[in-house]
């Protein structure tokens, strides 16, 4: 069980791709709302990627730091509605078209993404063992894949 769900957490963290800040390359020539929603889901990316070190027993676990990056996930993704304003798909956006089809879907989407980071959030805060986080951050994890999956272009 535990090997499974360490395994389900490398290919998650896989699938966010190449996305740290230093991939600035993806945000060079972008502007406006498209590279500040390229930086937005950058940070998220990036707490994903502090959670995911502590789950893997790579870093010490440190409830803080779950409760900053969950923070950092919650905020970033109840934006996400403004961050995508019709049409706005210009440059190296990976933005695809059926963001606009489907708003309410996706809409939706980022607003459980949100209410997943509010739970890991609160978990940490209550004081909760690694084990029930780390379920809780894969459950964030895949919130994160289902709306690329659909709505961001494949590499
Ligand atoms: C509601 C849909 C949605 C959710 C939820 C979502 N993303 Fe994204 N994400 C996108 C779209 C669309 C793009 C492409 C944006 C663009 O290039 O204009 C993207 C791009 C990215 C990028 C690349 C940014 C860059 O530098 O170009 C990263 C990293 C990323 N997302 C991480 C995350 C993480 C981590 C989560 C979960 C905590 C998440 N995303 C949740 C839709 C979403």
């Amino acid at each position: 069980m535990k090997i499974n769900l360490l395994k389900k957490v490398g290919v998650l963290i896989m699938l966010l791709g190449p996305c740290s800040s230093l991939n600035l390359s993806a945000h060079d020539g972008a502007t406006g709302v498209v590279k500040q929603r390229m930086e937005a889901m950058s940070d998220m990316g990036d707490a994903m990627k502090a959670m995911a070190s502590m789950v893997k027993g790579k870093q010490a676990f440190e409830p803080a730091l779950f409760i900053q990056s969950g923070e950092t996930i919650a905020e970033h993704s109840d934006m996400m509605p403004k961050l995508f304003p019709a049409g706005s798909m210009v440059g190296k956006s990976e933005a695809l078209p059926t963001i606009w089809q489907q708003w309410d879907d996706f809409v939706s989407l980022g607003y459980r993404t949100k209410t997943d980071a509010e739970k890991l959030v609160k978990m940490a805060r209550d004081g909760t063992e690694l084990r029930p986080l780390t379920k809780q951050f894969v459950k964030l994890a895949s919130d994160c894949k289902a709306c690329h999956k659909d709505y961001r272009k494949k590499k």
